[in-house]
């Protein structure tokens, strides 16, 4: 079970999220971006893999984009449908590992939005999502996942800290109207290049007494550019663009210092051969 397993997680994430990226947005204009891409690539059927809660996923239906959404977690995956019922909107949402992933329709835009692509922990499950997305694409259908570059300052914190060792990350109102503080204790291993560790949420009353106390785990992989360009060579894909974060600017793939000047949201745009 990984974090977004667990219904309570599923349920209060729009919430939490909501004042996370309030301060320090990497997603700011994120719907829109991908919008644009549907509206590029989309016309043979969008697929909004890990569409957790369904921002994506929603966001195009309601643009009048022909999307299904999917999600491994069925907990995010009834918080999705519950949003398109509310909404007004029919949508396939099915819940499925995308390394298996198979909705038996193809689709000529898949897309992975805010760090799904980082849940496969390992390079092994990595290869096999690519492949299988690979397949229920048309040939010349686009992929688009996300990556983070390693940045060993960071992890060399990281390196240091016990998944015990908990930091405060934020406070939020939960669903039953209580206040809820968040730590996070995040460590890394710079051989397997996984991120793990455990979110912690503290829940309050009125009164300000801690009421109860949910630990949840979290493992993620970091993906270095390298990587990602041998891998959707190995998985019949070509790299049509790098875009940095949503605003619309690209990587110039020219330029052997990129790594070193931009080393944070990169989406990759990924063509099937
Ligand atoms: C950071 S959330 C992003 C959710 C959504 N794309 C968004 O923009 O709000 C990552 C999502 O990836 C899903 N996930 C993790 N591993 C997966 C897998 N192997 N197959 C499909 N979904 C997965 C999680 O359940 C979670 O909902």
């Amino acid at each position: 079970m990984d974090l977004h397993d667990f219904a309570d997680v599923a349920e209060n994430y729009d919430r939490y999220l909501e004042v996370m990226y309030e301060h320090d947005d990497h997603h700011e204009h994120f719907q829109e971006f991908y919008l644009d891409l549907a509206k590029r690539y989309g016309s043979g059927g969008v697929v909004d893999v890990a569409c957790g809660t369904g921002a994506v996923l929603l966001y195009l239906a309601q643009h009048g984009i022909n999307a299904d959404g999917t999600d491994i977690s069925e907990e995010m995956c009834k918080v999705a449908a519950k949003k398109a019922e509310a909404l007004g909107l029919h949508l396939n949402i099915i819940p499925a590992d995308m390394t298996v992933f198979d909705s038996g329709r193809k689709y000529s835009l898949a897309i992975i939005a805010r760090s799904g692509f980082m849940h496969l922990p390992t390079q092994f499950l990595q290869e096999k999502a690519l492949k299988n997305l690979h397949d229920q694409l048309v040939p010349g259908g686009i992929l688009t996942l996300n990556t983070f570059d390693p940045w060993p300052p960071v992890q060399a914190q990281q390196m240091l800290t016990t998944p015990e060792d908990y930091t405060f990350r934020l406070e939020y109102t939960n669903l039953s109207g209580n206040r809820e503080k968040i730590y996070n204790a995040i460590t890394y291993n710079p051989y397997t290049q996984q991120m793990y560790g455990n979110w912690k949420f503290v829940e309050y009353n009125s009164r300000g007494e801690v009421i109860g106390e949910r630990i949840r785990p979290l493992l993620m992989r970091q993906t270095y550019r390298s990587e990602m360009f041998l891998l959707a060579k190995l998985c019949g894909f070509t790299v049509e663009d790098i875009y940095r974060g949503y605003n619309g600017d690209k990587e110039d793939p020219g330029d052997p210092e990129s790594a070193a000047k931009y080393r944070e949201n990169l989406i990759w745009i990924l063509k099937r051969v």
